[in-house]
């Protein structure tokens, strides 16, 4: 008989139909990452990786290639849903997507980014969404946008017990008042960003993403923090560097931000491969003697 459970090729039995799910991925060695290895990593002046995912595959290959923090971010409202940017995207819609990564990792972090509208009223609508996020799509930490306006909504989650990642220099959720896709940060600006970036360590963030910011002015933050920054066209000295998958695997076409390094072409391995089975389809040359069951 065939189940879900059982492993493919003894006598009679045939792969599982459509995957496994994310309950028996294969067996790792290696204990959950804590907070505290990642400040234990800035300590030791130990760079580290941060990608986002969200969903169950790519969730277990990050987790499988040995990427200790996964994002489970707001950008799924562009990535996933195929929002015009990372605003409409809700708590409802995030839910699902925090559960399948939190599900399919054994190692990594995994932090559920908190929507835009999901925590801006109040430290208490703050509160309310994280123990979401950890209640309902299991994750380990949560993420939220904004400097000092935010230490409280940060306070607030921390002295809960819920980890904190915090998101400074450009803030997509505040894209229209910063006026576009613009460096945050420059002259003067580097100031607020360290006094932004101090306010959430004070107010208990584990770490802070900075987002394309002058790489002088992360590297004065991160030399002052204690709490290890993460880079998004910030610069080399960041103690993380963090990209979106869809831009580094090239999934993503067009133009892509400065700061992506486009690590593969997805998007022309996808086309092609499926350009192929079209074509096999018409032609009847799939399916082959070997995809059929006598
Ligand atoms: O939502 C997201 O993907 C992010 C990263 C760009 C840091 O916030």
């Amino acid at each position: 008989m065939t189940s879900a459970a059982t492993p493919a090729g003894q006598p009679g039995e045939v792969a599982a139909p459509y995957g496994t799910g994310a309950g028996n991925p294969p067996a790792r060695p290696g204990k959950r990452v804590r907070i505290h290895h990642l400040r234990e990593l800035k300590e030791r002046g130990e760079a580290w990786p941060m990608l986002t995912a969200y969903d169950m595959y790519t969730a277990q290959l990050f987790d499988e290639a040995g990427i200790p923090v996964l994002l489970v971010g707001d950008s799924a409202s562009n990535n996933v849903y195929g929002y015009e940017s990372s605003l409409p995207v809700t708590v409802e819609e995030m839910v699902p997507l925090v559960r399948a990564v939190t599900r399919s990792v054994q190692r990594a972090l995994v932090v559920a980014d908190l929507p835009f509208g999901s925590y801006q009223l109040s430290p208490e609508q703050a509160l309310a969404t994280a123990v979401r996020m950890m209640k309902e799509g299991r994750a380990h930490a949560v993420k939220l946008e904004g400097g000092r306006a935010f230490a409280p909504h940060v306070k607030a989650i921390t002295q809960a017990g819920v980890p904190v990642m915090g998101h400074i220099g450009f803030t997509p959720q505040s894209e229209h008042n910063l006026g576009g896709y613009r460096v945050q940060g420059r002259g003067d600006a580097g100031a607020e960003l360290l006094e932004d970036a101090l306010a959430l360590e004070e107010a208990g963030a584990f770490s802070v993403v900075m987002e394309m910011v002058p790489a002088e002015a992360a590297k004065r933050v991160t030399h002052e923090l204690r709490i290890p920054t993460i880079g998004i066209g910030a610069g080399p000295d960041c103690d993380a560097q963090v990209l979106v998958w869809q831009d580094m695997l090239g999934l993503r076409r067009g133009k892509a931000p400065r700061f992506v390094k486009r690590y593969a072409d997805l998007a022309g391995v996808m086309t092609g491969a499926v350009e192929q089975f079209a074509a096999e389809v018409r032609g009847r040359q799939f399916p082959a003697p070997e995809h059929v069951f006598h």
